[in-house]
């Protein structure tokens, strides 16, 4: 059976009477965005373009079991951490619901589906980027495997992972591609679409090859307000339609200082995203906050050791009181030996993870 959709991919999904057990497995990482997708238009349509950085020693490892149902309605049995998790579970259930039209094969299996971190979850590094990205991946891999064509882990294969990852979070889309990755349609990017994530294929200097990213787990509790609730919030904040077109206009600005290595543009737009995502938490109807005092804190130190040292480092922040420093490979020594001496102490555990711009998914299985 093939099913051409509106993204032009073709559906190759398998006649039911040939479903047979299986197991697949995927490595998908997290990604930082240095524009930041907030508000969506539609179902899970973003109300601006976004760019992001994918990380490398932050990432999800998802292995779906599967055979065809044993009795009535699908099982669905979720695993995090070796653990049963029946709130994943459900959000799992409500994701396959979404999706099983253009995925039918999901109606006629069981499923016994086990997920890690590395990092811990719900703290501002986007683990549902990394989970999405994963299972999505795990299932486009099944579909192939079903429809008995040639595992083929090419960039038709990725866009359609992207697809299915951004149904279940936008930033997810992101991490179906290796290093920079761009999602939202924009004129400052050929081929960009709202539905699918595009790998960047832009010039990029040489300043920002192997990007790092240390990331300051400053609290490790579960979100106050979801991101999914958050982007709901967009709809009637007052600043929203001016913040749309600010982000497509960062996105083509930052765009030139990548190509050019034009380092302290990018720093201002990238700090300047961050500080406006929460803006946009802080001015919605409830308002509210995610940075915690040692977010502040560590914001102000990074600002201040740049101006005495001339340090080309920068901060971002997700939803969520994490901070992210982003630098180049050429100031790693300089930038470890400040964090050690001047924003660990602020870290849950004085925990930090250094981590940096990777290649994107790995197959498992
Ligand atoms: O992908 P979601 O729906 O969890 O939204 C996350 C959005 C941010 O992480 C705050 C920004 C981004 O573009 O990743």
């Amino acid at each position: 059976m093939k099913r051409i959709f509106k993204t032009g991919m073709v559906n190759e999904s398998a006649p039911v009477a040939a479903l047979k057990a299986g197991e697949v497995s995927w490595q998908s990482p997290s990604n930082i965005a240095l524009i930041k997708y907030w508000g969506k238009k539609g179902f899970q349509i973003p109300a601006n373009p976004s760019l992001s950085i994918t990380l490398s020693r932050s990432f999800s490892e998802t292995t779906v079991k599967y055979k065809p149902v044993a009795a009535g309605k699908p099982q669905i049995n979720f695993f995090f951490d070796g653990k049963p998790n029946e709130t994943f579970a459900k959000k799992i259930k409500a994701y396959f619901g979404h999706i099983k039209d253009e995925l039918p094969f999901i109606q006629h299996l069981d499923f016994e589906i086990r997920s890690r971190n590395t990092f811990p979850h719900s703290a501002g590094i986007a683990s549902s980027a990394s989970a999405m990205s994963a299972l999505a991946l795990c299932l486009c891999s099944i579909e192939k495997k079903l429809s008995g064509s040639a595992e083929a882990d090419d960039q038709p294969f990725f866009e359609r992972a992207s697809y299915f990852a951004r149904i279940g979070s936008g930033s997810a889309s992101r991490s179906a591609f290796g290093r920079l990755a761009s999602w939202g349609k924009s004129a400052f990017i050929p081929g960009s679409s709202d539905l699918v994530a595009t790998p960047y294929k832009q010039p990029i200097n040489a300043i920002f090859e192997n990007f790092q990213d240390s990331i300051l787990l400053v609290s490790k509790g579960e979100k106050k307000v979801s991101s999914r609730a958050g982007h709901g919030l967009m709809e009637n904040n007052p600043f929203a339609q001016a913040r749309y077109g600010q982000a497509s206009e960062n996105l083509g600005n930052i765009i030139f200082a990548i190509e050019t290595g034009d380092i302290d543009r990018f720093i201002q737009i990238v700090e300047s995203e961050a500080l406006t995502l929460h803006g946009m938490m802080m001015s919605s109807t409830p308002g509210y906050m995610l940075m915690e005092p040692g977010t502040v804190e560590i914001i102000k130190k990074i600002q201040a050791f740049r101006e005495q040292s001339g340090a080309k480092l920068c901060f971002t922040l997700d939803a969520g009181p994490n901070v992210h420093v982003l630098y180049p490979k050429f100031e790693q020594n300089t930038i470890e030996e400040f964090i050690k001496l001047e924003l660990q102490h602020y870290c849950v555990n004085g925990q930090w993870i250094n981590d940096e711009m990777g290649d994107g998914p790995k197959r498992m299985i």
